[in-house]
């Protein structure tokens, strides 16, 4: 098997949707099997891109070009559907991404585990939504999507605490606050299958958020730092809005991101 950061950087120069997933799927799946065996694979070093490769659709607008619709009519959810599926493939890309990127600190090999897994999740997601997409007659790629996703990726492409405070510690604690509304949107259209998915979704994201988290305080105390502290200027420093209530507090406390970390961040 090859190194791991190799790996990342196969899944993060494979453009397709479909095929990104199944590659990253089936290298999270020999990293399992070598993990479980009892082995400590290489994980070598790798020369990520600085913008992974992507399919030809969707078209990648500024989120101030992309249309609203209402989420109450069909095309609206479609929409909504649309606009997870292209966050779940960023997510794909971000995870490989941070395995790749950061190989000069050395980490416990625990570090590698939870991305790996992390990135699997995202891929089935992707799946999940695409899937979704299918059977109610579209497809990803068939609507526009924002171009402005990988940017905390860019400005935090030389600080690995910068990337685990904003990555799974604010953007990904933010699915946890919206997921719920979604899953009782699809609820009320009798959408069994994106429910299913967004349940799913929701369950598995906890533990991204809880990856960072755990990383985060890892890095902190290696360098004896204050964790609320290191998040405060990291996020002021790398990212470019208040946070935005309502929160969920429950889910964001399971994750180990306590309110004194976020509640300051709000306007
Ligand atoms: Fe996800
Ligand atoms: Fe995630």
């Amino acid at each position: 098997m090859k190194p791991l950061a190799e790996m990342a950087e196969a899944v993060l120069r494979c453009a397709g949707g479909r095929e990104k997933t199944a590659l990253s799927r089936a290298f999270a799946a020999e990293w399992r099997v070598a993990r479980e065996a009892g082995e400590r694979p290489e994980i070598g070093t790798a020369n990520p891109p600085m913008h992974p490769a992507r399919p030809a659709a969707p078209e990648l607008l500024s989120p101030r070009d992309v249309p609203q619709r209402k989420p109450g009519t069909p095309e609206g959810r479609i929409a909504l559907l649309h606009a997870v599926a292209h966050i779940e493939l960023n997510a794909v890309d971000l995870h490989w991404d941070i395995i790749a990127r950061f190989t000069d600190t050395k980490m416990p090999i625990g570090f590698y585990d939870d991305w790996v897994k992390a990135a699997d999740e995202e891929s089935k997601h992707f799946n999940l939504m695409a899937d979704c997409l299918e059977e109610l007659g579209s497809f990803y790629g068939a609507l526009p999507a924002h171009a402005g996703m990988w940017r905390a990726a860019e400005d935090t492409a030389t600080d690995f605490m910068g990337r685990l405070a904003v990555v799974p510690m604010v953007l990904e604690a933010r699915g946890l606050d919206v997921t719920p509304g979604m899953i009782k949107l699809f609820k009320q259209a009798k959408a069994a299958s994106a429910v299913a998915a967004l349940e799913t979704i929701y369950a598995e994201e906890v533990a991204h958020v809880a990856y960072g988290s755990k990383w985060f305080h890892f890095l902190c105390g290696r360098h004896e730092l204050d964790p609320k502290d290191q998040f405060h200027m990291l996020v002021g420093r790398y990212f470019h809005a208040d946070l935005k209530p309502p929160f969920n507090e429950e889910k964001r406390a399971e994750a180990g991101i306590p309110p004194d970390f976020y509640w300051p961040l709000t306007a």
